[in-house]
């Protein structure tokens, strides 16, 4: 299969599913990041999107829907091989062959950490429905290992916004509301993914140094942001017109270019140490502990949790919570 090696990553023009399997070991990658083609050939949803046709890519590979349960099940294993115990994986989905994807998950050891929604701007538009808006994130780790997640990358744990409430907890919500990216004139991918969509996962859920994969590279979305955030990259595109315009755009990126660019978290000191707690804060130290146990966390996770989102010590909440649970 034909490669190419920039800065020590190596990009693959070739299927993904012969293409993981002959190249990348078992337990190798900390993450997958991945929008696999959607099976939905035929339809002209991506014209909308793109505003104008003449700018977007010939030679993007779509999936026949009729094969898209098996080329999922196929692609998926393969993903649950290469990822490292406790890695994660976070799969773009539309809504139409979602329940493939699902179902293919299903047939692997892989967990589901959340079901994210991407809520994007300028929606398909309709004048006798509702207006479509939205994708799916599947987010899922291997078992077996620790996963990383970085709870303050982007907030710190006690930082408050403009109504008081507390941006961590905000950011890490699981509807996320995030704008495509409009390239006048420039040649892209169909559906390119949003920089600041790759760089909030990226962030969260990797380290500097560690490995990302994509396995539909497309307009090298995923690489760029990783290459930029001192990641290292790999994956693979099928389409050779695909692959050679737009790994011509990621020689362009040094390594570690975007880090400059994060805004920097403020952690430390929790927000409201000695502060009186009030009945509000009370209540939803109960209620909200009481969530987070029959969610399957533990005790010592809980506390941890809430300290973030009441900007509390350790000590402090589980001093109120045994005084309130008697
Ligand atoms: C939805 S696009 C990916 C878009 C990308 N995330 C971006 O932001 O530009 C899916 C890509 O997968 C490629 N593709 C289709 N089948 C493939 C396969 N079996 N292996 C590798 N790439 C494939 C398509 O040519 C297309 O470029």
């Amino acid at each position: 299969m034909r490669f190419e090696e920039i800065n020590g990553n190596v990009f693959y023009n070739g299927d993904c599913i012969a293409g993981t399997r002959a190249h990348i070991p078992d337990d190798s990658v900390d993450l997958i990041v991945t929008d696999p083609p959607y099976g939905i050939n035929g339809d002209r949803l991506h014209q909308h999107y793109n505003r104008d046709e003449a700018f977007v890519v010939d030679g993007y590979i779509e999936v026949p829907a009729s094969d898209y349960g098996e080329f999922s099940n196929n692609w998926i294993r393969e993903a649950e091989r290469i990822l490292r115990p406790g890695g994660s994986i976070y799969i773009v989905s539309g809504y139409t062959n979602l329940y493939h994807i699902l179902h293919a998950l299903r047939g692997t050891h892989l967990r589901e950490v959340n079901h994210i929604i991407w809520r994007y701007n300028f929606g398909v538009y309709t004048s006798r429905k509702y207006v479509s808006s939205h994708y799916h994130i599947l987010f899922y780790e291997k078992p077996g290992g620790e996963r990383t997640f970085n709870l303050e990358s982007r907030y710190g744990a006690g930082e408050k916004g403009p109504e008081n409430g507390s941006l961590n907890y905000r950011d890490r919500e699981d509807v996320w509301c995030i704008n495509r990216e409009y390239k006048p004139g420039q040649a892209k991918n169909k559906n390119e993914l949003p920089t600041e969509l790759l760089v909030k996962i990226l962030q969260y859920s990797s380290n500097e140094g560690d490995l990302v994969c994509d396995m539909f590279l497309g307009g090298f979305t995923t690489a760029k942001a990783a290459v930029g955030l001192n990641r290292r990259a790999t994956g693979f595109e099928a389409s050779k017109q695909v692959f050679d315009l737009k790994i011509a755009e990621l020689r362009d990126v040094t390594p570690g270019s975007l880090l400059p660019t994060l805004r920097t978290p403020r952690t430390g000191e929790p927000a409201n140490r000695g502060k009186p707690w009030t009945d509000a804060d009370r209540e939803t130290l109960v209620s909200r502990f009481t969530a987070l146990i029959e969610s399957g966390e533990t005790k010592k996770r809980a506390v941890e949790i809430l300290g973030g989102e009441l900007g509390r010590g350790r000590w402090a909440i589980e001093k109120m919570l045994k005084k309130q649970r008697g």
